[in-house]
């Protein structure tokens, strides 16, 4: 059974890999991983934030005004809260490098194209093999438009394509009036991959102290339905290729991601839970469910549930809409 895939031009044994998380944190874990059969490794993201407070003293970047800035520094973490600061990520990259024998993602999160995306090439100066771009922004000013929300996104990825090259995937959010038109665009700028998608973490109300409560629970396997609906829907239309990121949990679940078009499957949650070596278990799932199954390679089965070949997907997607709420009515 030949499960090897290409993803970002890296070319893997399977598509199986640790998401960007804590997971890489310990040289310990990272080999667990590797014995666990990882395809490559994905490091935590390292936060514009943090690269901006050391290389000019500031903690937001140079657009925010005194007043803002000082009431900003309050909304985010002390350099102490993190596991590396910049420095000690680039080491980290050194020393899993030197370690293991894996292909290595380090990831950049940050919301504009300033200076500290020059610690993309310090990355890849240290062994990075590519890199995952993360912006996490949430579009608050009502007098922002939707365009310049994508083009902030697509400016970054040029930014970055210029001082590197190493490939370059964004991890997208789901939360774009238009998926399809972001992702062309960003595969027009030169994305090396799509990683769908990033998770919106949603603070809770406490009602009693008055205060917003930042909630970090894991994923489920539902999560895993909204990546499949873009997986299926970008497969075919974009050259970068495409990977999965939230609700894998099971090797069933890497199927799905695979049949809907991924030629990467990254694991967080069930990993946290079960610690690195239950990736082995993905692993076999998926495999034994593809030897059941006749399959004789992964490129057989990967896309084959994709809408590249559905002549209308949005008309596709309106009927299944339309059907899925008759479904409920037929049930009673
Ligand atoms: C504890 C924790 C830390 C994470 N840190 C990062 C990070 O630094 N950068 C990033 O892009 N995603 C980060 N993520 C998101 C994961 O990479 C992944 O996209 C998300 O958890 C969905 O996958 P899952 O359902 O397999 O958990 C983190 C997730 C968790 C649970």
């Amino acid at each position: 059974m030949d499960l090897s895939t290409t993803y970002l031009g890296l070319r893997l044994p399977h598509p199986l890999m640790p998401g960007a998380s804590p997971l890489a944190d310990s040289l310990d874990s990272v080999k667990r991983l590797e014995d666990a059969g990882a395809a490559a490794v994905v490091l935590r993201s390292l936060f514009e934030e943090q690269i901006t407070r050391e290389q000019q003293g500031l903690v937001y970047h140079m657009e925010v005004t005194a007043a803002s800035s000082a009431e900003a520094l309050s909304y985010f973490p002390g350099a102490d809260d993190f596991a590396f600061g910049p420095a000690e990520y680039l080491e980290q990259i050194r020393r899993i490098k030197a370690a293991v024998n894996l292909p290595l993602i380090a990831s950049l999160n940050g919301t504009t194209s300033e200076g500290w995306l020059s610690y993309a090439k310090s990355m890849q100066d240290a062994g990075a093999d590519a890199l995952e771009l993360n912006v996490y922004f949430i579009a608050t000013d009502p007098k922002e438009t939707g365009a310049h929300v994508e083009q902030r996104t697509v400016d970054i990825l040029k930014a970055v394509k210029k001082g590197i090259t190493i490939p370059v995937a964004v991890k997208l959010s789901p939360f774009f009036s238009s998926v399809s038109h972001i992702a062309h665009q960003l595969d027009d700028a030169g994305a090396d991959g799509l990683v769908l998608f990033n998770r919106f973490y949603q603070p809770d109300i406490d009602v009693e102290a008055l205060e917003a409560v930042p909630s970090l629970h894991l994923s489920d396997s539902s999560e895993l339905l909204l990546r499949l609906h873009w997986l299926a829907i970008l497969c075919g239309q974009v050259k970068a290729s495409l990977a999965a990121t939230g609700g894998v949990h099971t090797g069933v679940d890497a199927v799905k991601a695979l049949m809907a078009g991924a030629s990467a499957v990254q694991v967080v949650s069930r990993l946290l839970e079960d610690g690195p070596q239950r990736l082995l278990t993905i692993y076999q799932g998926m495999k034994h469910w593809m030897e059941e199954h006749d399959y004789e390679s992964l490129d057989q089965m990967r896309g084959s549930m994709s809408l590249r070949k559905t002549p209308d997907p949005a008309a596709f997607e309106r009927g299944n809409y339309m059907k899925v709420l008759r479904s409920w009515k037929a049930n009673v």
